[in-house]
């Protein structure tokens, strides 16, 4: 592509579309065709450009709020391929879901049932019930744990059987269950060893409990690398074996649909935030590149690598042009250089982008690239910390460059603390007045 585009005032976002069409593309190829939807995990990033992209690659839509099904529903995704699941669910999120008529929502305690099939009665809704189970099996190789111990997700086996025994005395319709076990699981052999491990559990759960399935969603866990070191999932090699797995519980089950969820997988390797190097400082031993932005935009992505100073992937790059960052392929080796400590603009010592990063000399005025910053980054981040407001946002497509997200302005930030008064006949917008003794 050979559009120029200056580039916009830092720090900014910049996605690949065809970077996620591809992971998309990628995706499909390693399910079930006719029976397995694989749901793109809006948490990860709810841009509704992302979202539009992706559910133009066929895929549906895992959501978690009433925003993200806002913006599901107006990406133009088939409702029947919507899914809701998260911890807390409101009453107006749960009404949504059914006024809709989305594919399933995943019910995660006793109380939720019971609110989400009255409303389900209310709305005369054909939305499907599946029960979020917190399995016990051994699982492995990934960067969270998601069941088999105590936790706020699913239902623990031990208390599945009094909620079976619940929903069958109030006669609601259970269509089946989602275990989301583990996620970013890198090592191909682990992930089809936890598959093959939830697919023998799942299989088994009808004649332990005593129920029926009609649909299972069996989660995902598809990883991106972060660190330097960390080889990416390459799902072409498990492909063949994931497919054997998936017919094999739908032969064992009869089961007619199978969900699967990924979010960064299909999005994380798509961003890259771009910041600029305004001052460098030498503090006793130190060289600080104080960045202008930090933690503010991406602190999701790299909240462990700052913990545990990882080596998150960082390029430096001249003034390039747009098409050029969002493609910008991920620094292949270590350099010998000098070490810097790359820093954000906030006031906390916990602002810190690479605690040793190894670079050619860099001054003043350099772009600093952060790769792998799709997912978890811009919507978990404390981007209202210090007034400096959330970033501008570009995608790069076949098309051209579209800006699909702004920064925040100082009338916008402001906007969260004023109130309309009427003054002198007319109305004027102020800071909310209070006393003050
Ligand atoms: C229930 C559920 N589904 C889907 C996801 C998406 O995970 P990922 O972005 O790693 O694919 C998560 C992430 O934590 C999750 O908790």
């Amino acid at each position: 592509m050979s559009q120029q585009f200056a580039l916009p005032q830092t720090p900014f976002y910049v996605y690949s579309q065809s970077i996620i069409q591809h992971q998309c593309q990628r995706l499909k190829r390693v399910v079930l065709p006719d029976v397995s939807t694989v749901l793109y995990s809006l948490k990860a990033n709810p841009n509704p450009a992302l979202v539009k992209t992706i559910v133009g690659q066929g895929m549906g839509c895992d959501v978690s709020s009433a925003f993200e099904l806002d913006v599901a529903l107006s990406s133009g995704v088939d409702s029947k391929n919507i899914g809701c699941v998260g911890p807390y669910k409101s009453t107006r999120l749960l009404t949504m879901c059914l006024k809709n008529n989305i594919a399933f929502v995943a019910v995660e305690s006793a109380g939720e049932l019971v609110e989400l099939a009255a409303l389900r009665e209310q709305y005369q809704s054909d939305t499907a019930i599946l029960l979020r189970l917190n399995p016990d099996i051994d699982i492995s190789g990934g960067s969270m744990k998601m069941g088999g111990a105590a936790s706020q997700f699913g239902i623990a086996e031990s208390e599945l059987e009094d909620i079976l025994s619940l929903a069958k005395a109030s006669q609601i319709h259970i269509h089946g269950v989602h275990v989301y076990a583990t996620t970013r699981v890198l090592d191909p052999d682990s992930f089809l060893a936890n598959f093959s491990a939830l697919c023998d559990y799942l299989a088994a759960l009808p004649e332990r409990f005593g129920f029926n399935m009609e649909w299972l969603n069996v989660g995902g866990g598809f990883g991106i690398p972060y660190y330097r070191g960390e080889q990416p999932l390459s799902i072409e090699t498990i492909q063949e074996e994931l497919l054997n797995l998936q017919h094999s519980l739908v032969t064992r089950t009869g089961v007619s649909r199978l969900f699967f969820e990924s979010g960064r997988f299909l999005v994380g390797e798509a961003g890259k935030a771009v910041v600029q190097v305004k001052s460098i400082k030498q503090s006793m031993n130190k060289t600080y590149a104080i960045c202008d932005g930090g933690y503010n935009l991406f602190h999701g992505a790299t909240a462990f690598a700052n913990l545990m100073r990882k080596p998150y992937f960082i390029s430096k790059v001249g003034q390039e042009n747009l098409n050029f960052l969002s493609e910008l392929p991920l620094p292949e080796r270590d350099i010998n250089g000098k070490v810097y400590t790359l820093v954000g603009p906030l006031c906390t010592p916990s602002d810190i982008i690479a605690d040793k990063y190894v670079s050619e000399p860099l001054s003043v005025g350099d772009y600093l690239v952060i790769h792998q910053v799709g997912a978890y980054a811009i919507t978990s981040s404390p981007g209202l910390f210090i007034g400096h407001g959330f970033p501008a946002e570009y995608m790069t497509t076949a098309l051209g460059i579209v800006q699909i997200g702004k920064q925040d302005s100082i009338e916008e930030m402001k906007r969260r603390y004023i109130i309309e008064v009427e003054k002198e006949n007319h109305k004027t917008d102020t800071y909310t007045q209070i006393e003050v003794i």
